[in-house]
Order: C-alpha cells, then structure tokens, then sequence
C-alpha cells in the first residue's frame, strides 16, 4: 500500500473503523467522533434505534425484536450497508458542515496491512457511500506510527505493536515504510473472552459482557478491591442470578495466555529484520498502541519477553487517527529519496 502525502492533504476526513470502536478525525477540528463501532437496529421495521454507546448499553438487554449489530469485525468491514448507516448517524451535523463548505470530500481510512483487496474495497465503498468522492487507503501501523510521534520517516528502525480490540498488529518501520509486519487474531475481544470462560469453568458462571471491566480495573489496582472483586451473572446449572468473588491473581494469569501469540508476532517481525535495524530497535524500544496497551501486566511481559526498552502511547487507542490526522493537516514530511547528482 502506498500513500500519496499530496494525495491525503487533499482530504477532509480521516476514518478509522475499529471492531470496538469508531473514530473520525475532521481537518483543522480535530477528533470529532469516538464512539463504539455498534448500532441497534428493530429487525421489523429495519429502523435504526440507536448507535454508538446507545447501542452499547443495549448489548445483551434487547427484546427480540431488536438487534445489536457490529458492523466490523476483525478488522474488515462486514456489513458495509450498516457501518455507512452507523457512521451517518454519528457524524451527524459535524460533518454535514464541512461537506457543504466543499462539495464531496475525500477522505483517508485506514486499514490493517495486509488487507486483501475485498476488505479495501469495502472500506472504500462505505466512504464512497457516504458522498466521499475519492477514497486513500493508508495502513494503521504507519498512521498508529506517525500518531504516537515515531520518526518513521527516517533511516532507522521504529517497532509499533497495535493492540485493539479483534487483532493485534506488529511492525518494524524505516524510510515511512514498513520492513516487516504481523497480524495476529489477539485483542482485547479475545482476553475478555478467555476471562468470561474462565469464571464460567471455575465458578460455574455466565458473565455479562460488561462484567469484565471492573475486573480489568482490579487488575489494574484502581477496582474497589484489588485481591478480589465481586462479579454477577447467570448460574450455568440454574439459570438463577448469583454473584461471587474472582481471584484477580486468577485472572492475571487468564489474561497472559492469549497474549503469547503477540509476544510469537514480535519475535517473528523481528527475525525478517536485519540486523541494523535490530540494532537501533535495542535502544529505541518498543512503541505499544492500541486501547488495550492499558491492559495492565501487557507492557511488563513485553519487556520481560524482548528484554527492549518499551513505551505506551501518549494516547494509545487513538493514535490511528490521529497520525491520519496529522497526515490530513500536513505534518508528516515527506521522505526524499532522490538520486545523487552525478
Ligand atoms: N482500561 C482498559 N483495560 C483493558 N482493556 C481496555 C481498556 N480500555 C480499552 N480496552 C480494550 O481495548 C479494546 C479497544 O481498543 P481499540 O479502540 O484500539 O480497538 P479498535 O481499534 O476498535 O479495534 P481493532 O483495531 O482491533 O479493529 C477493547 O477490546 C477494550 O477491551
Ligand atoms: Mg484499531
């Protein structure tokens, strides 16, 4: 994938569509939309009732008439009808405004690396169909990159490790390109799900979705309780409402096993590298990015699994869109890479 920085100026709007969430960077404003990628839908009239946190909230609590529906997933568009509806609705007035003050914008979205040509089609056509005239594909690593202030536009090694919600990408960056990178099915999806199994196995409970979270702040030590927390949910055998206490210790080591496959794609990005660019990566560290850098414990297995250096994000689950952003505004410079004069 390669990027015209001439090209992005040109755009109005940058896009990122995450499995968890949403978010729109509008030039010379700023991130306009932060929401959760969800829209509640009645499935008699196919009326829209609610996207964003609306429609969160309704996540697991619907009659059966309405469904909440994610229209992304594991990185790809998979509903492209739904997303431009979810994405009408949250941008809203915001957007309007600056499609009035130039007629059909373009706009820049950003997609996994190694998006195949279905998924970048689909990412097109959903900016397509939100009146965008011309659509730039750029890649989330490099646009996590430049947001998190990597100098990825010179000679030497930059490594970014994007955790999200559905996967988790790794790359190493020289020249404002990417030398070696990994996807992996591993996100904040996945960890919450190994939690929810895990109480179920234990303690013969089914979580609500939303339970998890005041286990991630013990884990974190900011919960009520740190050594454990009281959690309520559906007695598997009954069916009855019960509540017990989790171990966080429990949960700690939960948490770990899904993350060896990151720890297996930063390894790997790092054998295809050379050995120059492994070298500056010994000093310079690791860059951790994604909403789920926060996942207490991530950072310190990362370190303890490299032995490199490492950095969380000023703002980690938004750097995506705003490096796209600042790309939109102009701030990356170009690389230069013209012939000697002979
Ligand atoms: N404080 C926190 N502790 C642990 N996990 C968190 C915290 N805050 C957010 N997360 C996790 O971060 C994930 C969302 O991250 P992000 O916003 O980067 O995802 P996304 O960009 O929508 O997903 P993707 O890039 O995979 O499509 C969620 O799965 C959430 O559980
Ligand atoms: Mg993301």
């Amino acid at each position: 994938m390669t990027i015209s920085l001439e090209r992005l100026r040109r755009c109005t709007i940058a896009v990122d569509l995450g499995a968890a969430r949403t978010r729109v960077y509008l030039k010379r404003t700023g991130l306009i939309v932060d929401e959760p990628t969800v829209a509640a839908v009645n499935i008699r009239t196919g009326g829209l009732i609610g996207v964003g946190a609306l429609a969160e909230r309704m996540t697991g609590r619907t009659p059966p008439h309405i469904r909440v529906v994610r229209p992304v997933a594991g990185g790809r568009v998979v509903d492209i009808a739904m997303a431009q509806r979810m994405l009408r609705f949250l941008v809203g007035n915001k957007l309007r405004r600056a499609w009035r003050r130039k007629a059909l914008p373009s706009a820049a979205v950003c997609v996994p690396h190694d998006a195949d040509p279905l998924a970048q089609r689909a990412a097109v056509e959903t900016l397509t169909g939100l009146g965008a005239r011309r659509v730039e594909l750029v890649d989330t690593l490099l646009a996590a990159a430049v947001g998190c202030g990597l100098p990825v536009e010179r000679p030497e090694a930059t490594m970014i490790v994007v955790c999200g919600a559905a996967t988790t990408q790794v790359a190493v960056l020289s020249l404002g390109s990417i030398v070696a990178a990994e996807r992996v099915p591993v996100g904040g999806e996945t960890i919450d799900h190994a939690v929810v199994q895990h109480v179920r196995n234990e303690h013969a409970l089914m979580l609500p979705s939303q339970a998890v979270h005041p286990l991630h702040l013990a884990l974190a030590g900011a919960g009520p309780s740190v050594d454990d927390t009281e959690v309520h949910g559906r007695d598997v055998a009954t069916g009855l409402a019960r509540s017990v206490r989790i171990d966080i210790e429990g949960i700690r080591a939960v948490v770990r096993t899904p993350l060896t496959g990151v720890l297996d794609a930063v390894g790997a990005v790092l054998r295809r590298c050379p050995p120059d660019l492994v070298a500056d990566l010994a000093e310079r560290g690791i860059m951790l990015a994604g909403g789920s850098a926060v996942l207490p414990g991530f950072d310190s297995l990362l370190r303890e699994a490299t032995g490199m250096p490492l950095h969380i994000a000023d703002r980690p689950d938004t750097c995506a869109v705003e490096g796209l952003g600042a790309m939109l505004e102009g701030k990356l410079r170009p690389v230069v890479l013209d012939p000697l004069a002979s």
